[in-house]
């Protein structure tokens, strides 16, 4: 599209592309992951999935939304007519961004609590606690609706700010101050660690591949994990995509970006078991590693209010930068398609999601267990939530897979792709059939009612390819007879 913006350097693409990935996925979830499921066995597992599963999907996703020069919805439209094919593929972009929507929502207060533990931090508050008041400490956050919306209202405030001012001048100069700040303050709480923690327990710990301890449960979490982390199937990468010159491998950048992803959650999950290790604690807290038994280790060492407090703003900035390219695809549609103005449309988009995150913010509290919501849906709105995007991630990096493997014309992809045949060949294959497998793997795990079928629902997902090949063989003739 003539005048679609585009980034002002080469490498901001990788930047941006990187912002989103590394957030509170590699620093938050990966490592409490981790430690639930036993070390090393996971990992392999996550690593396989990256480079069989991620990789591929993520080059697909990129390369979506640099041939259509625009926003994930417009964008998918643009490509079913100009491919000619069938315009159920439209509801990828229609996906994405209620996927977008819906984790923003959370993301952004999960994110207000590290906030507010940078601010105990480093006001030195936690200095005097001992474990019991730290834990407590957390309940009590959690317990306070107006505390969460104040936190909540901030950070999604501040993404929205960052979106609203535009792509160069927000998100391209936000990106280039906070990225290598970020990587600065990931190596000294590395070097932190190292010296205060027990780094080779840490290393012998998450270097031990013991599939033992791998349940299949474990298996998918890393599968599901390793979507979340890449930020696949939310038209986050394909916005940005969108803005990425034509001369730069499509690639070389997505292994870039999952390489350097991958080196970032496993960098911090290296030094949050050293301090967690380090001070005798347990490992397998689940999601309140980062905020009840993180925060522990740190009052036992020294300096540790001021190294915390740092570590806080790392998790701020990281989980920032992925906000950010949750808003930018969901406003850019509304700019293209209502013509609104991008501070409008961020606004609508910013409004939306903080209204949707007060239903998290009163699942830890209000409608806690044992309220209304739980009786009628058997969970909290969180868990649904959560849920819900839990479905429409893997849902739509299938679509996009098999969208890119099938639907399109493949001439034309090999063009925007610019790579070797055999490379070609083998993403092809790739994202033809062993993404869709594994994806629907993960997908229908979060569907308990199909958990017992899955052998009935691969079949089915067969039948999708096969139903895809069709409409492109339909396609093809339509071109012929023309
Ligand atoms: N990749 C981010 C993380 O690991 O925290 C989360 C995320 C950001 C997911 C943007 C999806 C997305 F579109």
């Amino acid at each position: 599209m003539s005048g679609h913006n585009v980034w002002t350097h080469k490498g901001t693409f990788l930047l941006a592309a990187v912002g989103s990935a590394v957030g509170l996925g590699n620093l938050w979830r990966f490592p409490y992951l981790i430690g639930e499921n036993g070390g090393g066995a996971f990992i392999l597992v996550y690593a396989l999935t990256i480079f069989a599963v991620g990789i591929p999907i993520l080059i697909a996703e990129i390369m979506l939304g640099r041939t259509s020069r625009r926003s994930p919805i417009m964008g998918m439209r643009h490509l079913t007519k100009t491919h000619r094919t069938f315009r159920f593929w439209e509801s990828i972009g229609w996906l994405g961004a209620a996927a977008a929507f819906l984790i923003l929502s959370f993301y952004s207060v999960i994110a207000g609590w590290a906030i507010h533990y940078t601010w105990l931090m480093f006001t030195g508050s936690l200095l005097e606690a001992d474990a019991q008041a730290i834990s407590e400490g957390f309940t009590a956050l959690l317990a306070s609706p107006a505390l969460m919306t104040l936190y909540h209202t901030l950070f999604i405030g501040c993404s929205g700010v960052i979106v609203g001012i535009g792509i160069h001048k927000g998100i391209e100069s936000g990106l280039r101050i906070m990225m290598p700040a970020l990587f600065v303050i990931l190596l000294v709480v590395l070097a932190y660690s190292v010296i205060n923690g027990d780094i080779a327990a840490a290393a012998r710990f998450l270097l031990t591949f013991n599939v033992a301890n791998l349940s299949i449960e474990g298996w998918l979490q890393a599968m599901g994990q390793s979507f979340f982390t890449l930020s696949l199937g939310m038209g986050a990468i394909m916005a940005y995509g969108a803005y990425m010159t034509s001369e730069i491998s499509l690639t070389r950048t997505a292994i870039a970006i999952a390489f350097i992803d991958t080196a970032v959650a496993m960098v911090a999950g290296l030094a949050i078991f050293a301090l967690v290790f380090g001070a005798g604690l347990d490992i397998a807290q689940g999601p309140g590693l980062m905020f009840i038994t993180l925060p522990m280790a740190f009052a036992e060492m020294p300096m540790g209010a001021l190294i915390g407090g740092v570590f806080f703003i790392l998790v701020l900035g990281a989980a920032l930068s992925s906000s950010i390219s949750l808003i930018e695809p969901v406003a850019a549609y509304l700019v293209e398609r209502f013509d609104m103005t991008r501070p409008q449309a961020v606004a609508v988009m910013v409004i939306a999601a903080w209204a949707m995150g007060l239903l998290t913010v009163i699942s830890f509290n209000i409608w806690a267990e044992g309220s209304i919501f739980h009786a009628l849906f058997g969970r909290s709105a969180f868990e649904l939530i959560e849920l819900l995007t839990n479905v429409f991630m893997p849902l739509g990096g299938l679509m996009i897979a098999l969208f890119a493997g099938w639907a399109l014309t493949q001439t034309e992809v090999k063009k925007e792709l610019d790579t070797s045949a055999t490379w070609f060949v083998t993403w092809r294959f790739l994202v033809r059939f062993v993404s869709p497998a594994a994806v629907a793997f993960v997908f229908l795990r979060t569907l308990p009612y199909v958990q017992g079928y899955l052998v009935p629902a691969t079949g089915a997902l067969l039948l999708v390819s096969l139903f895809a090949l069709g409409q492109r063989w339909i396609a093809k003739r339509r071109q012929l007879t023309q």
